[in-house]
């Protein structure tokens, strides 16, 4: 790999595109009933990556589309990312959001399950606002993945007998369809051709499958403070991740054990904690999982081969290397 990503290096050439971003987020999140608004710019002044919008936005460069549809597209994405998120945090019951206290934990879960909802819808119709039903098909089928795949994790909270399978298509449906959504909008914005259509969603779709490998890589290697959220929460919230399958699929070691424990009282005392980290490294469970994230990576840059050379491909091609190495 080559030297480490800045993401504000990466973002540089759309930084005042990311900024109408979030302007757009804002007035498009304007209410009567006050509190809407109020938890709106929450969000919006949490500090999030806006990894989603930026790759909406550097795949239609990457066709020459600039302008007014992709900042509206790009805020719509990540309405439906922050959905998710108040959501998620709510199921998780995770208290810590991008280092401060998660919607709920501040306004409490009934109106936060709303205020997801209300973000949801708002971001279709974000979407309907240009008569572009294709896009709107595109944002809903990748919403549909996302929450069916929250929910089919929920069906396996607390198996540790999951397979690398299921996990897999558990993390394809909660956070790549969404990735891929968000550069094949690009590319439709921009009008690709059918093959770089499907060359940019793949694009999505595969970084989207390593981010979510390194986030549950950094629930085990991470730091709490970079990364604003909880670390080592995973295995006690039930939910098992690639780093641990491996670990269970290796034997003569007690690992199983320990993680059953784990799952069934929700609570791991400091000592099984590291006693897991010391099998993880041992099995090599880590550096597997990392290994996975680099083949998910590399396919994603792979697809940008259809692409002629220009500073817009050198930006996408260096986004899967930043995920790679990203702390937070
Ligand atoms: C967190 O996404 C949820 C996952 C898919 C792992 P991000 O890491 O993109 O969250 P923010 O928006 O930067 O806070
Ligand atoms: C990501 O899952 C949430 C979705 C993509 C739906 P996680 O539960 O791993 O995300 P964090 O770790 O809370 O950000
Ligand atoms: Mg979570
Ligand atoms: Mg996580």
């Amino acid at each position: 790999m080559e030297k480490t990503p800045v993401l504000s290096q990466i973002f540089e050439p759309i930084r005042a595109d990311l900024e109408l971003v979030d302007r757009e987020f804002v007035r498009q999140i304007e209410s009567q009933v006050a509190i809407i608004p109020t938890m709106g710019r929450y969000i919006q002044q949490g500090g999030g990556k806006r990894v989603r919008p930026a790759v909406l936005l550097m795949s239609a460069r990457l066709l020459g589309f600039t302008g007014e549809r992709a900042i509206l597209f790009a805020a719509a994405v990540e309405f439906i990312h922050s959905a998710t998120l108040v959501h998620d945090d709510i199921i998780d019951e995770s208290n810590l959001r991008r280092g401060r206290p998660a919607v709920h934990a501040r306004w409490g879960n009934d109106v936060t399950v709303l205020l997801g909802d209300y973000l949801y819808i708002k971001s279709m119709s974000l979407a309907l606002t240009h008569d572009t039903l294709d896009i709107v098909r595109v944002l809903c089928d990748a919403t549909l993945k996302m929450i069916e795949g929250e929910i089919y994790q929920l069906t396996k909270n607390g198996d540790a007998a999951i397979t690398e399978d299921e996990h897999f298509d558990i993390i394809r449906r909660k956070t790549a369809f969404l990735f891929g959504a968000s550069s094949q909008i690009g590319g439709m914005l921009g009008g690709a051709n059918k093959a770089q259509e499907e060359a940019l969603q793949q694009y999505g779709f595969n970084l989207g499958i390593a981010f979510q490998v390194v986030d549950d890589l950094l629930d085990f290697t991470g730091d709490y403070e970079a990364l604003g959220k909880p670390v080592a929460a995973d295995l006690v919230e039930g939910k098992m991740t690639l780093p641990l399958i491996h670990l269970l699929q290796q034997p003569g070691h007690r690992g199983g054990e320990i993680v059953r424990e784990i799952i069934e009282k929700r609570a791991a005392t400091s000592e099984q904690w590291q006693e897991v980290l010391g099998l993880l490294r041992e099995h090599r469970s880590i550096e597997y999982a990392s290994r996975r994230a680099v083949e998910f990576a590399e396919l994603a840059k792979k697809q940008l081969q259809l692409f002629p050379p220009s500073s817009e491909r050198e930006a996408l091609l260096a986004l899967p290397d930043y995920v790679l190495s990203r702390d937070r």
